[in-house]
């Protein structure tokens, strides 16, 4: 049996990566789909007080980006360096994504180490020279096996096209070095088999064992047709192929033969986060590639589906990209964080809509959310001064909120932190606001308010503490998900000088009740989500 990374396991980070993008453009939703993954994942387990890494980055070798570059008439270098300062960190940064490290293939920490790597599998017998002709994607950098391909139609008549980009291939013949892929059929299957989470989800997991199943081809790992990657270290005629190259970021960017204590301390990742078309290089080749090395393998490749629009895979070559900007400036940055997560069940694929992120905008969060905060801030108000009561009266109505609050918690660490299903994880936690705003109709403080007797005070005193604590818990576990507005939720409510920084909050204790003490000054605050014909427009 292989090892495989397991988290948290003395003294190491539980590391989790995207994929690091091409940057023949700018990035598009698909990306910022995986990447805002990733960025909830990573912050949902620091605040179960884990230690985590989360890395993402730029794949800047290869065709792809070469033929990019040229026909802008720059380098491929400045093409890269243009894109990654102007368009990619600036958006991950727009997006609050709290990576640890962002890796650039280009960058020399990383080309040294990927020609130590390729070295190493070459003096261990690991990599022959050969010859290959076969039909290849550009757009998938890949060779594609004759049954795959698509027979074109209209202006591609006649012509063979790539299943997943829709463009024709081209016959590449190259006298290439190759990787024994070949021999790790067996290994790979008997690790998917020992380690029956290790790709997910199940149809994913199903669709590389049957590949695998029907036999693999060696890889080939050179390219001689030109030049734009990391030299192979004997014979500087070739580059390394850029999957290699990329896949080898998840192990150069955390320590790979420089740093053995960071290395040790991290690798390998606990989740590679990817999109479901680059599945097989990472469920299939990466792994054959640590095998050969003798390197410890991931512990988990978490697929997700696609993000259609009109029916087709998003992406910049079909012109259906939308830019995250465009929906970030209309309906903020938390709202964009939460939307896909919650619409599209992660793994499968999904439509993005306008008109459903608005719908739900309104529904979900201004409404059944963003109203119930601003409702409980403006009756602690208004009947106590702003100052939170203390609940004496619980009865049976507040019991039913205390266990809901239990379930929401277990319920949503459960498919957040272990599963990475973060819909079921948001359905579990908006079931939880429904509930609270069902007790709220149904005790009708408003109505409480009118009864001066000391009873009637302590019922209406219980009844807004029960939904200021419960809000308090919500604070907690969506910050992962939207930080800016439950941000703000914590101030208003009040929490931080007696509980301290949202962020320091740990889930585990999110469902204990009582922990915002009566006495704490609730204030009205901005409205967590405006009402979508009051917001500017961009
Ligand atoms: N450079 C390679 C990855 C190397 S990782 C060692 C690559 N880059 S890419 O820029 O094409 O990004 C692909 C990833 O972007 C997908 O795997 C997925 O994570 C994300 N997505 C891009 N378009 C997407 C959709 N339309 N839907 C969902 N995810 C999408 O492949």
């Amino acid at each position: 049996m292989v090892a495989t990374g397991t988290g948290n396991q003395s003294g190491k980070a539980f590391y989790v990566t995207t994929p690091i993008y091409y940057v023949n453009d700018a990035p598009h939703l698909g990306h910022a789909y995986t990447t805002v993954a990733g960025d909830v994942l990573t912050r949902w387990r620091r605040q179960r007080g884990e230690q985590v890494w989360f890395l993402t980055g730029t794949d800047e070798h290869g065709q792809k980006v070469l033929r990019t570059a040229e026909a802008k008439g720059v380098t491929p270098q400045e093409w890269c360096d243009k894109l990654v300062e102007e368009a990619w960190k600036p958006l991950w940064r727009h997006l609050e994504i709290a990576n640890d490290d962002f890796i650039r293939t280009t960058e020399k920490r990383h080309t040294d180490r990927v020609r130590e790597f390729v070295q190493d599998l070459y003096d261990k017998g690991e990599i022959y020279q050969g010859g290959y002709e076969g039909p290849y994607c550009v757009g998938c950098e890949e060779y594609k096996l004759p049954g795959e391909l698509l027979a074109g139609e209209g202006e591609h008549a006649g012509k063979q096209l790539c299943p997943i980009h829709k463009r024709p291939v081209e016959i590449l013949k190259e006298e290439n070095y190759f990787f024994k892929l070949s021999e790790y059929g067996d290994k790979l299957l008997a690790h998917y088999e020992a380690n029956p989470g290790f790709i997910q989800p199940e149809s994913a997991r199903n669709e590389v064992v049957n590949f695998v199943r029907q036999g693999l081809q060696d890889l080939s790992i050179s390219r001689s047709t030109f030049d734009w990657g990391v030299p192979i270290p004997w014979d500087d005629r070739h580059v390394i192929y850029v999957w290699v190259d990329a896949l080898l970021n998840y192990a150069t960017a955390v320590g790979y033969n420089q740093n053995q204590d960071t290395f040790d301390a991290t690798f390998p990742a606990d989740v590679h986060l990817l999109g479901k078309d680059i599945l097989r290089f990472h469920a299939v080749i990466w792994p054959a590639l640590l095998m050969a090395n003798g390197l410890r393998l991931p512990g988990r490749i978490v697929a997700n589906g696609w993000l259609l629009v009109g029916g087709e895979k998003m992406s910049k070559s079909n012109l259906t990209g939308i830019s995250p900007r465009d929906i970030t400036s209309h309906f903020g940055v938390d709202a964009f964080r939460w939307y896909l997560l919650r619409a599209i069940a992660y793994g499968q694929d999904g439509s993005f809509s306008w008109e459903d992120l608005a719908a739900r905008y309104t529904s979900e969060l201004a409404n059944d959310y963003g109203n119930l905060a601003s409702r409980v801030a403006a009756m602690v108000g208004k009947y106590f001064d702003g100052v939170l009561p203390e609940a004496k009266a619980d009865g049976d109505a507040e019991k039913a909120i205390h266990d809901g609050l239990a379930k929401a918690v277990a319920d949503a660490d459960r498919k957040i932190g272990d599963d990475v299903e973060f819909q079921a994880g948001i359905q579990a936690i908006f079931d939880f606001v429904k509930q609270v705003n069902g007790y709220i109709s149904d005790q009708e403080p408003w109505k409480v308010a009118k009864d001066d007797s000391p009873e009637g005070r302590a019922r209406l005193a219980t009844i807004l503490y029960t939904a200021a604590e419960s809000l308090r818990a919500v604070a907690v576990l969506l910050n992962p998900f939207m930080p800016a507005s439950s941000q703000r939720l914590w101030e208003s409510l009040g929490a931080e000088p007696a509980l301290g920084a949202l962020a320091d909050q740990r889930v585990q204790d999110a469902g204990e009740w009582g922990r915002l003490p009566a006495g704490a000054t609730v204030t009205k605050g901005a409205i967590l989500f405006p009402r979508l014909e009051d917001k500017p427009t961009a």
